[in-house]
């Protein structure tokens, strides 16, 4: 009998083949993200599950007696329940190297769009506004020549240095658990602490994963060492910063503006206070949304799921779960 794959979403059709050439395949298709009650249904019978941003935790694991691997279609796995999933050697996989540029491209566009206010001034001329504001007043801010901190140098950090430093001839600053001398080596960039990072930076991007050490990475504190000129990008996770913080330090200019693509609620509730700011640029997580790249990530995230379902080695493990 071929092995049960579950996927949470609708796939293009040749992931869907890829996968059906040697499983069984069950997968959603609703238009709305899938219930719990839905889902808890559907993991019964799965051997895999391929999956984005659901929590699995002990209690849909116990509703999946027989899953052997959840294979996310995303960098990011802080949806995992590591210590749950290694108790019931399930492996755990993810997607790097697919999505790095795509979302450095992203990054980039956030700090362009809140250095040139291109979101606001977007909304001010449509709002058929273009001569009522003084010249001077629709200023920006240069980004070339500027001082960039990305804190997580990790292969996103990378690709988004490589544009800052070869594409706008900015100084690169990062912070990161560990030094990275191949990177310092290769696109000039420096470590600093967070302090300094903050304290020197035009442009402070967030692009590390988010973990017990990242939780409110930055927060109240951390904003008022910026800059009140600084911009804060993030493309990480929302809940690497305080996001009432971030809101607070936006309203009374602590700092100059911002660009966000993630959130601590997805989708953002229609209340939120950042709907509210002229100077935030926001997008809905789109980091990865491109059309070639997500289907080479969802096409990615099948290969994992095919190869431990036949009780082969997944291509791309996260490093917790690697050697289950
Ligand atoms: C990921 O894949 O984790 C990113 O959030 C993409 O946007």
């Amino acid at each position: 009998m071929k092995p049960y794959v579950y996927l949470t979403k609708t796939v293009p059709k040749e992931v869907q083949e890829l996968i059906e050439e040697s499983c069984t395949l069950g997968m959603w298709e609703g238009k709305e993200p899938i219930s719990k009650e839905a889902l808890y249904e559907n993991v019964k019978e799965a051997e895999g599950l391929i999956t984005s941003g659901i929590s699995i935790n002990k209690e849909l694991l116990e509703h999946a007696p027989r899953l052997k691997v959840v294979s996310n279609y995303s960098v990011g796995y802080d949806n995992f329940d590591i210590d749950e999933m290694a108790k019931r050697n399930i492996i755990g996989t993810h997607t790097p190297f697919t999505l790095d540029d795509t979302v450095a491209d992203l990054a980039f566009a956030l700090i362009l769009s809140s250095a040139r206010r291109i979101s606001e001034l977007d909304r001010y001329i449509r709002k058929g506004k273009w001569h009522e504001k003084d010249a001077k007043e629709i200023f920006g801010s240069d980004v070339h020549h500027q001082t960039l901190g990305i804190i997580g140098m990790g292969r996103i950090g990378e690709a988004v240095a490589k544009r800052a430093k070869f594409g706008f001839d900015m100084e690169v600053i990062y912070h990161n658990r560990n030094r990275k001398p191949e990177a310092e080596k290769t696109y000039g960039v420096s470590y600093q602490s967070l302090d300094d990072l903050l304290a020197s930076s035009d442009f402070v991007l967030m692009i590390t994963p988010l973990t017990d050490e990242t939780y409110h990475m930055i927060g109240k504190e951390e904003f008022k060492k910026m800059k009140s000129t600084a911009h804060f990008i993030n493309v990480s996770r929302g809940n690497t910063v305080d996001e009432d913080a971030l809101i607070e330090a936006l309203t009374n200019g602590t700092i100059a503006g911002a660009g966000l693509d993630v959130f601590q609620k997805e989708p953002i509730n229609e209340d939120n206070p950042l709907l509210q700011l002229e100077n935030v640029t926001l997008a809905p997580h789109i980091g990865s949304a491109t059309e070639i790249v997500r289907l080479n990530m969802f096409k990615q995230a099948a290969k994992n799921t095919i190869e431990v379902v036949h009780g082969r080695k997944a291509p791309n493990p996260v490093k917790e779960l690697k050697d289950i």
